[in-house]
């Protein structure tokens, strides 16, 4: 049995988490849910966007399924993530056959540092305007670059690319390279390179079956992924892992969606990885196989598909469809 902390959130985060349970109801696994309310809504019925007893159930938990908040963002995800030491925020972009996208073929995955940078959250007003503080150690960087050498050598890849602005940021983004080729020696069978990140965000419309494993710091990686979602067919499609070394949360790389929330709109594949990566974080590789082949299935056939895909279906019905595929194979 698996304690699983479910936080839905605002918008279409609800939409997707709905659709996403509906589907792991599927599978033969005990998974033991504990519902915590965050986001805009939780603000204006309790006061606080993100409670500690939501922290207490996340801390709790084995794994965190997230759907997405609204304006109050910094004070959930970003704070969860701090607050639990997720350090590391796991972006696979990948190509799915049937999805009409910009390339095909592509399977990178980006490493965000996800406890620092400018996402601290430091910002304060002067006489003019206002001062924002961006904040790089060593001990992050490093554990961050790790992880990324970590995983293109578990994963058979043959490159890490770090990312930064050193030239213009010389102290904080120059530790993080520093940081990086002193991480990359200790791999030596790994190819390590690295860009500024206004080149890579054209790199990666010009020839992104160039990159393996990207690894960057906070906002910029929260920049590349959504074109990296853009690259493959778009945010409905890009799922995510927040890790740290006792728990991790999963959640679409989204948002709340405001302007297509409510509707059925919602495209739950991002939300579905998003579970299949939680599957495998607990080890659960078979149904997080069986999961990952139905979503795969449903998105080759073409037929279920939401409409930010070209489809007609719902949200739910595009989840029943996955749903079926699994049942059919169980
Ligand atoms: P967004 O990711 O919510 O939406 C961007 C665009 O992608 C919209 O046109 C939306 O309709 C589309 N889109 C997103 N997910 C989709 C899906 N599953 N299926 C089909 N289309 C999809 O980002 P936006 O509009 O910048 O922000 C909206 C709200 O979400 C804001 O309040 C923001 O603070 C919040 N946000 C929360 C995040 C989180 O909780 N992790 C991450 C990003 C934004
Ligand atoms: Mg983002």
């Amino acid at each position: 049995m698996y304690k699983i902390a479910i936080i839905p959130g605002d918008g279409i985060g609800k939409e997707v988490m709905e659709a996403t349970l509906e589907v792991l109801d599927a599978l033969n696994i005990n998974l033991k849910y504990e519902y915590g309310e965050a986001g805009d809504e939780c603000l204006k019925k309790n006061g606080v966007a993100l409670s500690d007893e939501t922290i207490a159930i996340v801390k709790n938990s084995d794994a965190c399924l997230f759907g997405a908040a609204g304006e109050t963002a910094a004070d959930v995800i970003v704070k969860l993530r701090q607050i639990m030491d997720l350090f590391v925020n796991l972006r696979p972009v990948k190509s799915y056959p049937g999805v009409n996208s910009l390339f095909s073929g592509l399977d990178f995955i980006i490493v965000r540092e996800n406890t620092e940078g400018i996402y601290v959250g430091q910002e304060e007003y002067t006489d003019d305007g206002a001062i924002a503080k961006r904040i790089i150690t060593r001990e992050a960087s490093e554990r961050i670059c790790d992880f990324a050498f970590k995983y293109a050598k578990n994963n058979n890849k043959e490159k890490v690319t770090a990312v930064h602005k050193a030239n213009v940021l010389k102290k904080t983004d120059g530790l993080f390279k520093k940081v990086f080729y002193e991480v990359a020696n200790k791999y030596q069978n790994i190819k390590a390179e690295d860009y500024y990140v206004d080149a890579t965000a054209m790199y990666l419309l010009t020839r992104p079956q160039s990159f393996d494993v990207i690894v960057t710091t906070n906002l910029f990686g929260d920049i590349l992924s959504d074109e990296g979602a853009g690259l493959v067919g778009g945010l409905g499609l890009l799922p995510s892992g927040n890790i740290g070394e006792n728990n991790a949360l999963f959640e679409p790389v989204h948002g709340s969606a405001p302007d297509i929330a409510g509707k059925g709109l919602a495209n739950p594949t991002a939300m579905l990885l998003s579970a299949v990566m939680m599957l495998n974080y607990l080890n659960e590789q078979n149904n997080a196989k069986l999961l990952n082949d139905a979503i795969f299935n449903v998105l080759k056939e073409n037929k279920h598909l939401t409409s930010d895909m070209g489809g007609e279906s719902s949200t739910m019905e595009m989840a029943k469809e996955v749903k079926n595929k699994i049942l059919e194979k169980r």
